[in-house]
């Protein structure tokens, strides 16, 4: 099996030029965030907070996460419920940042990782995979964009879908979150020493994908 370690902050555009790229490659795309927010759902769901440690790692025995991959992409299952569409608001987003932070939680979801990576071909996305999950890894990328950029994009984003948008407050929290991502005690956000840096600042999304792809193509 082929695995390419994708690792980089929020708003780098990770997820939708790595499932680009692995649809192009005939490769899995696993997206490691959408497990981390199907166990944070499951700790909102008990009503237990986030920040527990104790409380989180208690309720892990009732968890069992299920991924199906469709033509539409990951599909997430807790505990058989079909939950993909309920697992991006803002309070679950909230929740799994401190969810993942947890080591027990990291713990936990280690082995379904390295599972889905023994066996399939795949891009793992996420951010301790080049370092911790995957480190024998055939292709380690560190993709990331200045936070201007990532600011920028994000705008467009949110104007695009009509709703109001400042880039000085919008900048101020990638920056805040760039910060506690990679100073976190478990599992910081740091490029893997054997990664390749893939900057996407100033590319269109086209590029980024092909630049991607080329990366992979040199190694297979
Ligand atoms: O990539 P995302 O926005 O879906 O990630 C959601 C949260 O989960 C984010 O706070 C970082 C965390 N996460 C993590 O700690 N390790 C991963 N492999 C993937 C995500």
């Amino acid at each position: 099996m082929f695995a390419v370690a994708i690792d980089g902050p929020a708003g780098a555009g990770k997820s939708s030029v790595a499932k680009a790229a692995a649809k192009e490659l005939g490769f899995v795309y696993v997206d490691t965030g959408a497990i981390y927010r199907t166990i944070a759902l499951y700790v909102l769901r008990q009503g237990v907070d986030p920040h527990d440690a104790a409380g989180v790692e208690a309720l892990l025995p009732q968890i069992q996460v299920g991924m199906e991959y469709t033509e539409q992409g990951q599909k997430m299952l807790l505990n058989g419920e079909d939950v993909t569409g309920l697992i991006r608001t803002p309070e679950v987003s909230m929740a799994t940042s401190a969810c993942s932070a947890i080591p027990a939680v990291r713990a936990y979801l280690l082995q379904l990782q390295r599972d889905l990576a023994e066996k399939n071909n795949v891009l793992m996305d996420g951010r301790d995979i080049g370092t911790v999950v995957l480190p024998h890894a055939q292709l380690k990328i560190f993709l990331t964009a200045s936070p201007e950029e990532r600011a920028r994009r994000r705008v467009g984003q949110l104007e695009e879908a009509g709703q109001k948008a400042d880039y000085q407050s919008i900048l101020r929290d990638i920056v805040q979150r760039d910060y506690q991502d990679s100073h976190r005690e478990t599992a910081p956000l740091r490029p893997a020493e054997d990664s390749v840096l893939l900057d996407t600042t100033g590319n269109v999304f086209e590029q980024s994908v092909a630049q991607l792809v080329a990366l992979v193509r040199e190694k297979l």
